[in-house]
């Protein structure tokens, strides 16, 4: 089946995983908070949090309590049974998210969560075309990757899926345009965007958005699942522009490292027996480790913290003369060079000893720390960039 002559014989310590992971060589051992400790006891300042994912810090003892005494009652069981538990995380999000009445479904991931959405938007409408946007990320499952802006990601059976228009972010005429027919059945927008490089819609444009979806009959999905739970200091990155959604689809952050994913639906999308499904979405485990990233996310006021400490990180590096531009919102950043970033990154990294994010946009630094980081952890990376530049 396969020529053996294009095998990988070189023995690395992944030789048994399928190698589709550019990785550093690093092993993490330990985590706490902020920072994260390698085999050799180097300690790391992680301003990258696993892609954007620690939300309450690493090992929270909140969070590492939760899902022991959760597990020793029990882990897992199947959505076939009363789950009280999946029920505490739902009024749990919906205080602290303001998305009153809204149902939620559980899923295991981000790609997940939008699959699961956008389906809902279609059997919904009973339509079938899609806009998104230039630059979008929203995951590798079939329907996800179909609305991601990246060709090369997409395998010959992904192609011809279901209509779909990417416009630019932030263009009115072109969404004018594009639900003209009436025949289309979401829009997905990433609140603020983070693998295509920072850029988000206005708050004129996602009022523009919302008001044009309700007009044609187009259910407007908000991929939150790297911008939400806090990160951009509101809950969701798109409650500053005050409009609320028709779907909502969280990940990340959500579980502050266990995998889970949230859709959150407008109270008239019916649900029926069989329409959406998952085997492990919504399990004990799952939902004892988000009921807990909840819990911390209100008791030590994390949102407010994410806006603290970025607008002191931001008025730091507006004194960095090489920096050409800061993108993002909260503890979601972008740090925007004249030329590419890989080297600073590498430095940072091998000599600083900070972990910090990358984009499609070669010239850009990710910033995406746990939100829990103080003003004088964060202040760290300010000093060691200057050097650096
Ligand atoms: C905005 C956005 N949507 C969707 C995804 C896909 O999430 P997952 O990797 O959990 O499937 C990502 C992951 O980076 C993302 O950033």
């Amino acid at each position: 089946m396969m020529n053996k002559e294009k095998m990988k014989t070189d023995t690395t310590i992944n030789s048994n995983l399928f190698d589709v992971y550019p990785r550093f060589s690093i092993t993490p051992e330990k985590a706490e908070g902020v920072y994260v400790w390698d085999t050799n006891g180097q300690q790391y300042l992680d301003l990258y949090g696993g892609h954007g994912v620690i939300s309450i810090g690493h090992t929270h003892p909140k969070y590492k309590e939760a899902i022991t005494v959760q597990l020793n009652k029990i882990g897992f069981y199947s959505n076939s049974v009363d789950m009280p538990i999946q029920e505490e995380l739902a009024q749990k999000l919906e205080e602290l998210s303001g998305y009153q009445g809204y149902k939620l479904f559980l899923a295991n991931s981000g790609a997940e969560a939008n699959e699961n959405a956008l389906k809902l938007a279609s059997f919904h409408t009973g339509k079938k075309k899609v806009i998104a946007f230039k630059g979008s990320f929203h995951g590798r499952t079939a329907a996800a990757l179909n609305v991601t802006d990246n060709e090369k990601l997409s395998a010959p059976l992904n192609k011809d899926n279901f209509p779909v228009q990417f416009l630019d972010l932030n263009d009115e005429d072109q969404l004018i345009q594009a639900l003209e027919k009436g025949d289309v059945a979401a829009v997905i927008v990433e609140g603020i965007q983070g693998v295509g490089g920072l850029d988000a819609p206005s708050h004129s444009f996602l009022k523009f958005l919302s008001v044009k979806c309700q007009e044609k009959g187009a259910i407007l999905i908000l991929d939150e699942i790297q911008s939400g739970y806090g990160r951009s200091g509101e809950f969701f990155a798109h409650q500053q522009g005050d409009i609320q959604a028709d779907i909502v689809t969280m990940a990340k952050g959500m579980g502050n490292g266990f995998p889970i994913g949230g859709v959150l639906i407008h109270p008239e999308i019916e649900a029926s027996y069989g329409l959406l499904g998952t085997t492990f979405g919504g399990n004990h485990l799952a939902c004892a480790a988000g009921i807990a990233v909840l819990d911390v996310l209100k008791e030590e006021n994390l949102m407010e913290n994410a806006t603290e400490v970025s607008d002191y990180l931001v008025a730091q590096l507006k004194e960095i003369d090489q920096i050409k531009q800061i993108k993002g919102k909260g503890l979601m950043l972008g740090v925007e060079l004249e030329y590419p970033v890989k080297e600073v990154r590498t430095k940072l990294l091998n000599e600083y000893h900070i972990f910090t994010g990358a984009s499609a946009n070669p010239n850009l630094l990710r910033i995406l720390p746990p939100l829990t980081i103080t003003k004088e952890q964060i202040s760290v990376f300010s000093k060691a960039l200057k050097e650096v530049l």
